[in-house]
């Protein structure tokens, strides 16, 4: 009797266990396919070994993919539809080449070895997954030639019981950001119209033409602009137009008329539409005859600037209120001024790329003061360009292993992470650092500015009207750099920095390997910031009218027609988020303006690499239609709640 009660009470306790073990284990939720970004790249196959067109330390020895879901997902999950690793044996290891699937910090969840033609699915805790092949020993071309993975698919669950609740303050800036010779078409006496029209090849063969011919439709371009509802925009004007021919000595310089008229209704038609505009005073191109001069490779030439920008600020004062004096010093200097740059006017000198980023730095503060002067209420900022650096590793010491000794998997990967950078790595990273990022922060402290780029690369210029010349921080961040040090990699270049790649480690934008997907970098950048802030009020004594992120964006890329929209819609949530999480935990982020309005001319990569939220296709479309993308019509919704909750979830798809 007691038995059969004890089985009694045990069965119902088993089946007690088993009903609520369901809901325990198997959350609910949906798995959703990632986007289309991971296609990069993929099906990878392996390189031949020591082959003389692979570098060291770039994808060699290891292949793979990172990919990250959006940071709300709890699991991933990937799909391979065939694999083939032969090799079996390398020294004490029964396996030479293994596939293993890990988490981003390098915790390896399965370890995959020889071959399989079914289709298997392996899962994952986490918002990031990996993918990497580990090739042991060495190996002839021949024994890796028939090797390969093919990935179908990744994807990531999201649980039922989300609930995303991420509100930004009131009266927030949501905006968007373009360039003139970027959008406008037809900017005849511009060196960026000289420099693209000039040699064949240049800018992948583009010519920057009628653009998006923002110029003539700007009107259309703000109402929509005002139906995603956004509350600033930021535009700039070209000063080839304003000013078109050099001023003689002791004359008036001979200003143009019309196209003052010009930007004033621009102006207007954005007030029109209660959109706050952002003005942008130099962005990248100038007028011929200034850049024929040395441009801001000349301290002489800083006046030239300086009277347009008193010029512009007299003729529109009430209309704009932010100022940016001058866009991104660092990649008009880098750009222009070293080989790997692309950019007008195509020198290789990085000494007199230091020059030109230092002159910038000169010119801002004159033109600040300037614009003070002339308008006590303007808000003036300079747009700079901040890169997160990471200090990475090189990848070498655990192919060898010590004979005789097998080291685990998780082991070999932890190596060969960025965790463990050398010193000299990190050394690296910080000269790197003090010159895109701290230079700038420290110069606004004091009024002394110093860069080094490289042994007889440097400059220095006390610059003592520089010392609080700022009214609010305006950031550009796109991405994070990692840096290592070798000696004999890449010897080639000029630039004192190399930057490692890892594919198989971090996930990058369809921009490719110098574009690394970084939101939580994003934090790190707004932190830093915070702690500037409060620097500068203690050593300028007065407050910055708070950050706001003047360009946040990433590039799709088609050689011949309008790209897939890939990551643009995660990108967005994903580098929100991060940027919420700052402003809780005290930066002062007053606003957040995503490059681009449109889709157009990207620099170097002419009009291959589509940054817009809206699609236009400047090489084959005479309409110019306008196109609202996904991440365009998520991009009103988030504007709408004023942030992000849950309906931003079905924009992240495949
Ligand atoms: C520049 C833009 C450019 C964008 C994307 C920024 O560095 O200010 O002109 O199009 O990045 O590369």
């Amino acid at each position: 009797m007691l038995l059969k009660m004890k089985q009694k009470i045990g069965c119902i306790v088993v089946a007690f266990l088993l009903l609520t073990g369901v809901h325990i284990l198997a959350e609910e939720g949906e798995w959703k396919l990632l986007d289309k970004s991971w296609k990069l790249g993929l099906p990878f196959e392996l390189p031949p070994r020591y082959s003389p067109d692979i570098h060291w330390g770039d994808v060699y020895p290891h292949h793979g993919i990172a990919i990250n879901a959006p940071y709300y997902a709890t699991n991933m999950r990937v799909t391979i539809s065939g694999r083939k690793f032969s090799r079996k044996k390398w020294v004490t290891r029964d396996w030479a080449d293994v596939v293993i699937i890990c988490d981003m910090n390098g915790k390896v969840y399965h370890c995959l070895k020889g071959e399989s033609t079914e289709e298997e699915t392996y899962e994952i805790p986490g918002n990031g997954i990996r993918v990497q092949v580990f090739s042991y020993g060495n190996a002839s071309r021949e024994s890796l030639n028939d090797n390969y993975i093919e990935v179908k698919q990744f994807e990531y669950f999201v649980p039922n019981r989300l609930e995303i609740d991420e509100h930004f303050p009131e009266g927030f800036f949501w905006g968007a950001a373009t360039s003139a010779f970027q959008v406008e078409g037809n900017c005849n006496g511009t060196d960026w119209w000289e420099w693209a029209n000039g040699l064949p090849g240049r800018c992948h063969g583009d010519k920057i033409g009628d653009a998006t011919d923002h110029y003539n439709r700007y009107e259309e371009d703000f109402d929509i602009a005002k139906e995603m509802g956004l509350n600033m925009v930021r535009i700039s004007i070209e000063w080839g137009r304003i000013e078109p021919e050099e001023p003689k000595d002791g004359e008036e310089p001979k200003w143009n008329r019309n196209e003052i008229d010009h930007y004033r209704n621009v102006l207007k038609a954005l007030h029109d539409r209660k959109i706050e505009p952002m003005v942008t005073l130099f962005h990248f191109s100038q007028p011929t005859w200034f850049a024929n001069k040395g441009g801001f490779e000349n301290d002489k030439n800083i006046k030239y600037f300086i009277e347009y920008v008193k010029k512009i600020t007299s003729e529109f004062s009430g209309l704009i209120t932010y100022y940016i004096t001058i866009n991104e010093p660092e990649t008009l200097a880098l750009g222009g001024w070293n080989r790997e740059g692309g950019l007008p006017p195509g020198k290789e000198n990085n000494n007199l790329a230091c020059k030109v980023f230092v002159n910038c730095f000169e010119a801002h503060a004159k033109a600040y003061w300037a614009i003070h002067e002339i308008d006590p209420k303007a808000k003036v900022s300079l747009a700079k360009n901040m890169r997160v650096m990471a200090a990475n590793n090189f990848c070498d010491r655990p192919l060898n292993p010590e004979p005789g000794k097998d080291l685990p998997v998780d082991a070999l990967i932890m190596n060969q992470s960025v965790d463990k950078p050398t010193d000299f790595s990190k050394w690296l990273c910080d000269l790197g650092d003090k010159f895109t990022n701290q230079s700038y922060l420290d110069a606004l402290l004091t009024g002394r500015i110093c860069v080094f780029l490289g042994p007889g690369c440097s400059a220095e210029r006390n610059i003592p009207e520089l010392k609080g010349a700022l009214d609010f921080f305006a950031v550009n961040y796109y991405t994070r750099d990692r840096i290592f040090f070798h000696l004999w990699y890449d010897t080639d270049t000029k630039f004192v920095l190399n930057m490692k790649y890892r594919p198989d480690q971090h996930e990058y934008t369809p921009m490719g390997k110098r574009w690394e997907y970084a939101p939580d970098a994003f934090y790190t950048l707004m932190m830093r910031l915070k702690k500037f802030s409060v620097d500068f009020s203690e050593k300028c004594g007065k407050e910055l009218d708070g950050i706001i992120i003047a360009e946040n964006g990433v590039g799709d890329v088609d050689d011949v027609k309008l790209a897939d929209e890939t990551m643009r819609s995660r990108f967005i949530i994903d580098h929100l988020h991060y940027l919420h999480k700052a402003i809780r935990d005290g930066a002062d982020v007053r606003g957040y303006l995503h490059w681009s309005l449109l889709d157009n001319f990207e620099l170097a990569e002419g009009y291959r690499a589509q940054f817009g939220l809206i699609a236009v296709d400047c090489r084959n479309d005479k309409e110019l239609k306008r196109t609202w993308k996904d991440s365009a019509k998520l991009y009103q919704k988030i504007i709408r709640d004023n942030g992000l909750t849950n309906t931003v979830i079905p924009y992240v798809r495949k």
